[in-house]
């Protein structure tokens, strides 16, 4: 896929784009997502969650840091792990290397991080090459600019790279 923006004007259209959009994704694909707090970050996931079929309830794992929910739909990534990470009180490379993020990533699932520009400001390289980054830029009260675009493939090596 490449990269794609899209003018938001509510939180439903944010997540409705979400779940469209995750209908093209593959497996063992990482969503880095980037926005200030309140910028829709866990809405976009929510989207995301309902385009691939699950039907719980999506909050932050603030306390927890991951989520893991089994995917439903589209039939080529039935079964397969979505993991939902918020690395918000994240502020050390050992925090996250408690994560585990290998041993997720290993799983071939999707895996959606919240404040995923702490990788990058911790020097945390990913564990996986292939994925999205989507920032998320409040315009206004019910306003949302999402862009989204493609992660480099040296990215395992050196940490991802913004484009
Ligand atoms: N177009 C929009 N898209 C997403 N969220 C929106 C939008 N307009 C208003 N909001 C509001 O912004 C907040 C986003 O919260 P959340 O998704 O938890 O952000 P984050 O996870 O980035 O901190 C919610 O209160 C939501 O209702
Ligand atoms: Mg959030």
């Amino acid at each position: 896929m490449t990269s794609t923006e899209f003018l938001s004007d509510s939180p439903a259209a944010t997540e409705a784009f979400a779940a469209q959009w995750a209908q093209n994704l593959q497996a063992d694909t990482a969503i880095l997502l980037e926005g200030d707090l309140g910028a829709g970050k866990t809405t976009f996931i929510r989207g995301l969650a309902r385009g691939l079929g699950i039907t719980e309830p999506i909050r932050s794992p603030t306390f927890t840091l991951i989520h893991e929910y089994t995917i439903q739909q589209p039939p080529h990534l039935q079964g397969l792990p979505f993991f939902h990470i918020d690395l918000y009180r994240i502020e050390t490379p050992e925090q996250i290397r408690t994560l585990g993020l290998d041993e997720l990533f290993e799983r071939m699932g999707i895996t959606a991080i919240e404040w995923a520009e702490r990788l990058r400001l911790l020097g945390v390289p990913l564990p996986t090459q292939w994925g999205y980054t989507v920032r998320l830029f409040p315009e206004g009260e019910t306003r949302r600019r999402i862009t989204v675009h493609p992660l480099r493939l040296e990215v395992s090596e050196t940490g991802y790279s913004r484009d």
